[in-house]
This record gives C-alpha cells, structure tokens and sequence, in this order.
C-alpha cells in the first residue's frame, strides 16, 4: 500500500518538473515577464539575446544547456533571456513577436527606432540563425557586440572610421571624464566593449593603440595594457588594481559623471512594446559578397562611375546601411559622374584593405574609379553634412585621387564554425578569460 502511495506520488512530481521553466535564478539566463520585459530590453545599451521557448519542445530542452553556457560566458557582456511561451502571463509577448516556432532566438540591438504607426521608439529585433551550441552563440553574439570605444589618432589625417577620433578631439569637451585603453592589441576586447556601453553618456571612452607613438609618449606609459582616466576634478588618473571586470567597472565608476534616471524612458513597470511591425526595406546599398558581384557592381561598370564602398563589421551593420541609404537619397546628381553605392563585410575585405592601404579600423567609407584605376578613403568625422560633402567634390571631381594597382578582390566567407564538443567544453573553461580581459 505505502509502495504505490509513494510511486503515485513521485509521478505526480515527475510531470510537474517537466513543465518547469528551464532556467532558474541561479542560472545567469533572465526569465523574462510582462513585469521585466520593458526595462530589460528596452532600458538597456547592452545587446540583449532572447530565446522564446516552450518547455516540452525537444530542440528547446536540447537548447537550454547551451544557453546557459553561453550566459555564463557572456555575463556582463552580452544578456541572454528567456520566455517561457507556455506561460499564460506570457502569451502576449509570444504573439507580438510573433513568435511560430520553437526555439526562436531574438536579437535586441541597442538602436532604438521609431515605430511608423505609433510613433513610439522601440528595438526592433533580427533573429539568429546561427547553429545552437555554446560556441557558435558566444562567437556570434560577440561579433554583434555593440561598442562606444573610440579610436585617438594623434594625426587629423588618421581619422578614417566613425570609430576613429582625434585626441585634440577627443579631449575637446573639458567637463566630459575620459577613460584612455593603451593597448597592444589588434582588436578592442568585449570587456572593453562593455564598459563602454555602461558608461555611455556619462564617460568618453578611447583606446589608443601602441603605435600611436606621441600619445603613449604624451602620457608616459610604459606598458601595455594600460588604462587612464582623465577626471575634470582629479586630472590624470592610472588604473592599478586587477584586471577584472569588477574592479575596473568600480575605478571608473568613480569618475564618470552620475547616473541619468534610465527609468524615465520607459518606466520601471510598463507593458511590453509595441508589436515591431515587419517593415519591408528596400534593399538599396547593395551587398558585395564575391568577386562576380564585385565585378559587375562596380569594377565592370561605364567609364563614368564611381563606386562608394562602405566595410562594415556586424555590430555597425545596420547603422552604416542607414548612412549609405541617406547618403544616396540626398546625393546630388551631377552631369559627369554617375555614384554606385556598395558595402563589404569587414570579414571579406582583408585584400582590398590591403591592396589600397585602407585603415583597419571600421565602419569606413572609400570611393573607386574603376575605369581610371583610382581610388581615395574617406578621412575625416562621420557626420551624414561631412559625408554629404564629400561626395559633392567626388561627383563633382574637385577631388584628389590615388592610383592603384593590382586586382581588387572579395575574400571568401569564412566558414561557419563546426559545433563539436570538444571546442564547446573549451569555452565552458574559457568564463574567466573572455570576460577579464582588457
Ligand atoms: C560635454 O559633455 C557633457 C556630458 O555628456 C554634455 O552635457 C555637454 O553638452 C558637452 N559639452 C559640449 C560643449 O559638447
């Protein structure tokens, strides 16, 4: 009697835990509800990845290790979420965005955008499409990782990207406080990244490479990685605690300006957004994705075409199109030259970079002449008025071209990564590293 009293019990229990949500608090997943969901992905500058699941889906139960794995990974870098579809509370979440499959992962950008209805600002989010383990997640949503850091050029005539600013520039405002990276490294680290993103607004924050010769010296550092804050009170402030995240968040956090009541925007406890509401784009700035579509975009074009060639890595993707797209519609036309507007994934442009001597810092802009063999990068700030104007002298040719030599060509697509498990248990022990790292 007691037996079957005990096994009734435990099947009971059993089927309860099926239907339990994947993710607890201790998980570093967020379970999101109408409550949170606002001032989670609204209120945030962060990149927010949401998976929308139900939890008796079997590519769902597949998924939620993964997920988990990667959170842990990417915490304090990038935030992953998760809503549970079952959930009656959450249905309305589910059919906004229109969710009709399960897993579906969503990407929130940080870029607010104005809904054409409404009028109200809202993130309108891409899905990924990438494979689900733990790796390919970390490296995708690292590679979409939004930054705020600046590049500081001792030279005007090295400011060639958005991201690059010069350092008279970049000390320009005297009541902003500046935080300064020193760094040997080719690529600014997601740590980096991230403390950019957290102290938008309220701190510039510069790298500057080794090779900047006459900043190093201006400041005196000795070694890299080296980082400064320049506080309107306190003057020039070296860094010498740990590398972490923590310490370095608390050093600058006692320079940067204060808070802004984030809450304002949104409100702590306001219903969800708006329905994102499918806008079909036109598909103006054409992608450049191999040497054919190089070809006849561009380098096989009539004798009076220029070709204006933005690269663009993933995280400005969107932004640099939108520019582009402006670009184009305000351009003047002129009698001579005809403009094509194009763009290139950072990924694939390591040979025309180098065949033209074009910086590596991006997003960036360069036009071609392709029937005279010349070309010219832009150099200069990224405003839409100096972008405008340039392309005025380019129409117009009141402007000074090189010559090139060579073919110019699109490297191919990197492959996408294979999910195998030993690399997946590698980024498992990777937690510290990836997110320490300065
Ligand atoms: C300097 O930065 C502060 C803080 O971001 C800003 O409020 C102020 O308008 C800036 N001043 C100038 C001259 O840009």
């Amino acid at each position: 009697m007691k037996t079957q009293f005990v096994g009734a019990f435990l099947a009971v229990w059993a089927n309860l835990a099926l239907t339990q949500a994947f993710y607890s608090p201790k998980d570093d997943v967020l379970n999101l509800t109408p409550q949170n969901f606002g001032p989670a992905i609204l209120d945030t500058d962060q990149l927010v990845a949401v998976e929308f699941y139900a939890p008796w889906c079997g590519h769902c139960q597949k998924l939620a290790p993964e997920w988990k794995k990667a959170a842990t990974n990417l915490k304090g870098l990038v935030s992953l979420a998760a809503v549970d579809c079952d959930v009656e509370a959450n249905k309305g979440i589910c059919a906004m965005y229109e969710i009709k499959g399960f897993p579906t992962i969503k990407l929130f950008s940080p870029e607010l955008r104005k809904n054409k209805k409404t009028g109200e600002l809202t993130k309108v989010p891409t899905d990924y499409q990438g494979p689900r383990d733990a790796k390919s997640i970390v490296d995708s949503l690292l590679s979409s990782q939004p930054s705020n850091v600046q590049f500081v050029k001792w030279n005007e005539k090295d400011v060639k990207s958005k991201k690059s600013i010069s350092l008279e520039n970049f000390l320009e405002n005297e009541t902003l406080p500046k935080a300064l990276l020193f760094t040997n490294k080719p690529s600014t680290t997601p740590l980096y990244k991230a403390l950019s993103v957290d102290f938008k607004n309220r701190m510039a924050v510069g790298e500057v490479k080794q090779s900047e010769k006459n900043i190093v010296a201006e400041y005196g550092v000795e070694s890299f990685p080296t980082l400064i804050v320049i506080s309107p009170t306190e003057g020039t402030v070296k860094f010498e605690g740990k590398l972490n995240r923590d310490s370095l968040k608390k050093f600058m956090e006692k320079y940067a300006l204060p808070p802004t009541d984030k809450n304002a925007k949104t409100g702590k406890s306001s219903p969800p957004p708006p329905a994102p509401k499918k806008e079909v784009k036109k598909k103006v700035v054409q992608a450049i994705e191999d040497d054919t579509m190089m070809a006849s975009h561009c380098l096989n074009a009539p004798g009076n075409t220029v070709c204006v060639i933005a690269i663009t890595g993933d995280e400005d993707k969107q932004d640099t199109l939108d520019t582009l797209s402006i670009l184009k519609d305000t351009e003047k036309k002129s009698e001579g030259i005809d403009l094509q507007y194009g763009w290139i994934h950072a990924d694939q442009a390591s040979d025309i970079t180098n065949t033209l001597q074009l910086s590596q810092d991006y997003p960036s802009i360069f036009i071609i002449h392709p029937s005279k063999q010349l070309y010219k990068n832009y150099v200069g700030s990224w405003s839409e008025k100096n972008l405008q104007q340039w392309l005025a002298q380019v129409s117009s040719g009141r402007i000074n071209a090189w010559g090139y030599q060579g073919d110019l060509k699109i490297n191919e697509k990197p492959a996408p990564v294979e999910a195998e498990e030993e690399i997946e248990e590698e980024v498992a022990h990777k937690n510290e590293p990836v997110r320490d790292e300065l």
